[in-house]
């Protein structure tokens, strides 16, 4: 398939058939000293990633793309834009499904239909020598057709959750539709309204939750997210914990 280079929603869409990653492309070009705002998206990759280095499996018939942004910001702002992402797939996903289906986003960056993982998002970025961003590459992959069955936390996909089989350029076209909009709520306004918006979506918050960081599992209340992103855990026993990577499994149901 011959590369597509078009105007979708205010992003340059390059449109290819099977890749590496599109995250990888994205970098590559990024690297090459490519202009902001393109979007790499491909029907299949052969060596998908997720977050901690994980396989993400990526056959044909879902959704994989990744934008490559450069903010003019601090480095240590960037993963808001993470957040600015995630809702833009919740309303996206929530649009092609029945109208009584729970879309949540479950931290940092998943996001969940009834329960089960339908999306993740990969961040990868590089700062400029003053700290400022050079670039920031957000990776979507989303289950439209087709979702793992031996994963760590229970997977589904949209069709399987009763979206109608040809939702994914909807989802596609939705998704950035939504981010232009939050991204420009983002630029004028900060970070408390898409906080507030991901808050209101929020897998678990104000419940128990379980952390699986890498030296020890945390039990606690998830009770807040802060301005980095990081997750605010209160400890059994009291201590406010800021976590900024783990995998995160309700002791509740989500
Ligand atoms: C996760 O939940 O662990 C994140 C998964 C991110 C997968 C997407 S698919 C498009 C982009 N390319 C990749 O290699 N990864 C991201």
């Amino acid at each position: 398939m011959t590369p597509t280079v078009s105007a979708n929603l205010g992003f340059r869409l390059l449109s290819l058939d099977t890749v590496d990653s599109t995250n990888d492309v994205a970098r590559r070009l990024a690297e090459d000293g490519a202009a902001a705002d393109l979007v790499v998206r491909a029907q299949a990759q052969t060596a998908g990633r997720g977050r901690h280095r994980r396989t993400w499996i990526s056959e044909r018939g879902n959704l994989y793309f990744s934008l490559l942004l450069r903010p003019n910001c601090e480095l240590g702002r960037a993963p808001q834009l993470g957040f600015v992402a995630v809702n833009a797939i919740v309303e996206s996903v929530a649009a092609v499904l029945p109208s009584a289906t729970a879309v949540n986003c479950k931290w940092p960056n998943d996001v969940l239909v009834q329960g089960h993982k339908v999306g993740g998002m990969l961040l990868e970025s590089n700062s400029q020598p003053d700290g400022t961003v050079d670039w920031l590459i957000i990776g979507i992959g989303v289950n439209v057709a087709q979702h793992p069955r031996d994963v760590r936390y229970p997977a589904s996909s949209l069709i399987a959750e009763g979206a109608p089989e040809d939702c994914a350029d909807a989802v596609f076209e939705g998704f950035l539709r939504a981010f232009q909009a939050g991204r420009a709520v983002w630029e004028s306004d900060g970070f408390k309204a898409i906080r507030d918006a991901w808050r209101s979506r929020a897998a678990g918050l104000g419940e128990p939750i379980r952390i699986n960081l890498d030296s020890e599992i945390l039990d606690g209340v998830f009770e807040d997210i802060e301005e980095s992103g990081a997750l605010i855990v209160r400890r059994n026993g009291g201590e406010r914990v800021k976590v900024t990577a783990g995998d995160v499994l309700f002791t509740s149901a989500a």
